[in-house]
């Protein structure tokens, strides 16, 4: 073996790749960050060999400290990683068994085929369970917001027209519920993250008899019946990587339900809403406007949905059509698994900040929400507790409308002459209708924005979220 040669061409090969392509076909630029879960991965492969007899017990123990020292290193700054040794897994090893002979005994019946599936999945399992936790966050900030300001009504919209108050905590927990879809699908994922596919070799496991299920344990792959979870088929663990796309998905929904969330906070600090104010560290300026204040923690938010979402699109074309079994092209998937799981994480992180410092401007979400019009389906509901078909009713309040506007009045200024010309049935108290106190004290049903509903389901996820 020539001193620059990479591990994997000693004895086959004259010397080491052209400088060009071991330019083209590095990893350690990007790989380098599995470098815990390769050391943790090796240390359970070196345990499990020694029990079976491969290793020496003073061989497994000069392995291990030997990784740890290597580790440490690593987290220290001190590691020198060499592009030549092409990825982090032949950086480890052939540094390891520079330092300690036994090392060279360390990949028995194992290829970087299915230690690359091992460390990915080792890795991914863990950032998961961080997304969780920031997600948590996210929705913890959304409840606070909410909780903090609970007697606030702002307008409903569709089609981003007035349409019926709620309670602004209503409109908060409306992503609050959608995250928690996200959790589920993330949780749900990680349960096939969790499936160990250490001992497929290269795509044929090995003729020494490795302990694929003590080897499973040491690394925790066990569901939550404690049942060890190990790939069944060699060739599937080495190549597949349906887990990481299921990941990138349930990352890209995720990010367009926080682009939602994004696009009501930009509008809503818009001067046209002015509903909420970002402080200040939270938001940036203009280099030529003196007087912006720019939402760009939410405009990124929105913004970086992009990438996510290519992130998915680029990983399901990796797989698309590729042969059996482990081909170099997956070397491909990770800087869109990273991407993506940076890119969530950080933007989960950086929108609960932002909304942590954010208040609420009561006077112009009540003003907005006094709008009388957000009332003309209940004074329509008024008109079919007297008895009226709803599709009149409709057709009624509609004509009301009209009037209103045709005599410059609010629909809550018109006179009883001026409903009943339009429908006998209009009596004294149908301009009760637009208290909005007692119309929100009616929303009682579950999920609507009613004063009690709204107040049980924030409660509700104060305790959930605890
Ligand atoms: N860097 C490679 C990857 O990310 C590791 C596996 C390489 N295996 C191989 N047979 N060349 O996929």
């Amino acid at each position: 073996m020539t001193k620059k040669s990479p591990v994997s061409r000693s004895g086959r090969f004259a010397g080491g790749p052209a400088a060009d392509v071991a330019q083209f076909t590095e990893s350690i630029s990007f790989d380098w960050r599995l470098w815990q879960h390769d050391i943790q991965g090796s240390i359970a492969h070196a345990t499990m060999l020694q029990k079976i007899g491969v290793l020496a017990p003073g061989e497994l123990s000069a392995i291990t400290k030997g990784l740890n020292q290597i580790g440490k290193e690593i987290a220290a700054g001190k590691f020198l990683w060499k592009a030549e040794l092409e990825d982090v897994h032949m950086n480890i090893e052939a540094e390891l068994t520079r330092r300690v002979p036994a090392g060279a005994k360390l990949h028995t019946a194992r290829s970087r085929n299915d230690q690359v599936a091992l460390d990915v999945r080792l890795w991914l399992r863990d950032e998961i369970k961080m997304l969780l936790a920031e997600i948590a966050d996210l929705q913890r900030a959304l409840v606070s917001l909410g909780g903090k300001n609970a007697e606030v009504i702002i307008p409903g919209y569709t089609h981003l027209q007035r349409a019926q108050p709620v309670y602004l905590a209503h409109h908060l927990l409306a992503y609050v519920e959608m995250l928690e879809r996200d959790c589920e699908r993330l949780w749900d994922c990680h349960s096939r993250v969790n499936v160990c596919p250490l001992g497929s070799g290269a795509i044929a496991g090995s003729t020494l008899p490795l302990q694929r299920e003590f080897l499973a344990k040491l690394l925790g792959f066990v569901n939550a019946n404690g049942e060890v979870q190990i790939t069944q088929n060699s060739m599937d663990g080495v190549s597949d990587r349906d887990f990481m796309i299921e990941f990138a998905a349930a990352g890209a929904l995720l990010a367009v339900h926080i682009s939602r969330l994004a696009e009501d906070v930009i509008l809503w600090v818009s001067a046209e809403f002015n509903y909420l104010k970002i402080a200040d560290a939270y938001t940036t300026g203009s280099s030529l406007m003196p007087q912006k204040k720019n939402p760009d923690i939410a405009e990124l938010a929105r913004g970086k949905t992009g990438r996510v979402v290519g992130n998915l699109m680029a990983l399901l074309t990796l797989l698309k059509g590729l042969p059996m079994t482990y081909n170099r092209d997956l070397q491909e998937d990770k800087e869109r698994l990273f991407d993506t799981a940076d890119t969530v994480r950080a933007t989960a992180r950086l929108m609960a900040a932002m909304l942590n410092n954010t208040t609420v401007n009561k006077t112009a979400c009540a003003a907005a929400a006094s709008d009388p019009a957000l009332l003309a389906t209940d004074l329509a509901d008024y008109l079919v507790r007297k008895g009226r078909p709803f599709r009149s009713a409709h057709h009624a309040v509609g004509v009301v409308v009209a009037l209103a506007e045709k005599t410059g009045k609010g629909l809550n200024q018109l006179s009883l002459e001026e409903l009943q010309s339009v429908d006998q049935a209009f009596g004294r108290d149908a301009l009760g209708v637009f208290d909005l106190q007692t119309a929100m004290a009616k929303r009682n049903l579950i999920g609507a924005p009613g004063t009690k509903e709204v107040a049980k389901q924030l409660d509700r996820w104060r305790k959930q979220l605890s």
